[in-house]
């Protein structure tokens, strides 16, 4: 996340999109009632280390348009007011992401999901209709289908470009699905319980034009290290990637 970071500063994209589950908050989740997490007042911890490690890093390199989408795990301690407390929860601010991050503070937008990001293409976390796919970027392709519009989206954790192509007599119309992968540190996803995850780090980067845009999957490799444009950026193992050049500077 860090490289991906330090990446945005030295591109400085257009835009950027934070696809969803940007916070965990395991306290309120319905995985945690009824056990020690949920008494344990993590929320306001957890939307503190966010803005430090996320928000604060990405808002020192980058000045331009960024926009959040609510995801799963973003908006469980919303959920939890809206089951366990409704007559609060129906006027509560606080416990809504956005706020609990600040992201006024920040110039954040939050982003509907849905999202037209560009020419043909909505932006969705992924939770928020039903149907998970196995196989890597066919959960976006099933939903871009159902939508009628390419679709990028997180939630799989999973990174892969799926295109769906209809038409005939050479009149062709392809709509992808896209799904970015996850930037976690998959060691300390608790709920994997040390189990196996079918998941790829990595994220997506959109070349926009006037009527199409042109989406590509990058991979994150396991130093953190990825490629753009035959570049190497963030390496740590061998020395010649550009973060590292930094560090040695
Ligand atoms: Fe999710």
């Amino acid at each position: 996340m860090k490289n991906v970071i330090d990446f945005i500063g030295v591109y400085q994209p257009d835009m950027v999109i934070q696809i969803g589950d940007l916070v965990d908050y395991p306290t309120p989740s319905r995985w945690s009632a009824g056990t020690r997490t949920e008494f344990e007042a993590g929320v306001i911890r957890d939307s503190e280390y966010t803005q430090k490690n996320f928000l604060e890093p990405l808002r020192a390199v980058y000045d331009g348009g960024v926009g959040i989408l609510e995801g799963n795990h973003d908006e469980r301690p919303r959920k939890y007011l809206e089951s366990r407390a409704p007559a609060l929860a129906a006027e509560d601010k606080f416990y809504r992401f956005e706020n609990l991050l600040e992201f006024g503070k920040y110039g954040i937008a939050k982003l509907p999901p849905y999202y037209p990001f560009a020419p043909g293409w909505v932006a969705i976390h992924g939770h928020e209709s039903p149907g998970l796919n196995q196989v890597a970027g066919r959960t976006a392709a099933m939903k871009a289908k159902k939508a009628g519009v390419s679709v990028v989206m997180g939630h799989t954790h999973r990174l892969a470009i799926s295109p769906e192509t209809t038409g005939f007599n050479g009149k062709l119309k392809t709509i992808y699905g896209f799904e970015v992968g996850h930037l976690m540190d998959v060691r300390k996803a608790g709920y994997l319980k040390n189990g196996p995850a079918n998941w790829q780090k990595g994220f997506g980067l959109f070349y926009v034009g006037k009527y199409a845009a042109t989406p590509q999957a990058i991979p994150v490799e396991d130093d953190g290290s990825f490629v753009v444009e035959g570049e190497r950026f963030g390496e740590i193992k061998r020395s010649n990637g550009r973060f590292a050049k930094k560090v040695n500077e």
